[in-house]
């Protein structure tokens, strides 16, 4: 199974992502993303056996992050992967050190988050990109999910969730 964590919007969030995506300018074989894929990917793990699912249940529930506040207030082209995300442009702390942490946990070394939403993707030239008003969303959860990619849409089921932290637990 092919897995990562990640923050899944809810609907309310993801119907202003679906907004800022269909107001964007694309041609020849671009392709919304889905509504029901928005997503923040948090550390891609890749294909795996099922056997290691509780191993990376217990990553999950063992972080400690804190529930913070993104804004997505920027449209950005990235033309090596050919998509557009909508971004984050101040990230809150909690989120980069989640982010990280997960990845010390994988024995990875990710780069610094960039938080993102991709919106669109197989855009092989850069669109015209307006302002984006800004989507605020308050985080308290982040998920494990299972991504199907054999079909035109890749098909993401949420394997677990796990609350953020209210405040910070006593030392
Ligand atoms: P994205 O968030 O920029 O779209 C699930 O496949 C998610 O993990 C995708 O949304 C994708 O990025 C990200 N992803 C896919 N392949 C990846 C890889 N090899 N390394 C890092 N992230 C990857």
């Amino acid at each position: 199974m092919r897995l990562f964590y990640a923050l899944w919007p809810d609907v309310h969030i993801a119907k202003h992502l679906a907004r800022a995506a269909a107001a964007l300018p694309l041609a020849g074989d671009a392709r919304r993303v889905p509504c029901d894929n928005f997503h923040v990917t948090l550390a891609f793990i890749g294909e795996v056996a099922a056997s290691q699912l509780p191993a990376l249940r217990r990553i999950g529930s063992a972080q400690r992050a804190l529930e913070c506040s993104i804004t997505f207030d920027g449209y950005e082209y990235w033309s090596e992967p050919q998509v557009v995300a909508a971004v984050v442009r101040e990230c809150p702390a909690a989120l980069i050190e989640l982010s990280a942490a997960l990845h010390r946990a994988l024995s990875r070394s990710g780069t610094p988050l960039r938080a993102h939403v991709t919106l669109a993707r197989k855009v092989s030239q850069a669109p015209v990109l307006q302002a984006l008003s800004p989507i605020q969303w308050n985080v308290r959860s982040f998920s494990l999910v299972s991504s199907d990619t054999r079909g035109a849409h890749s098909v993401y089921t949420v394997v677990d969730t796990w609350p953020l932290l209210y405040e910070q637990p006593p030392p």
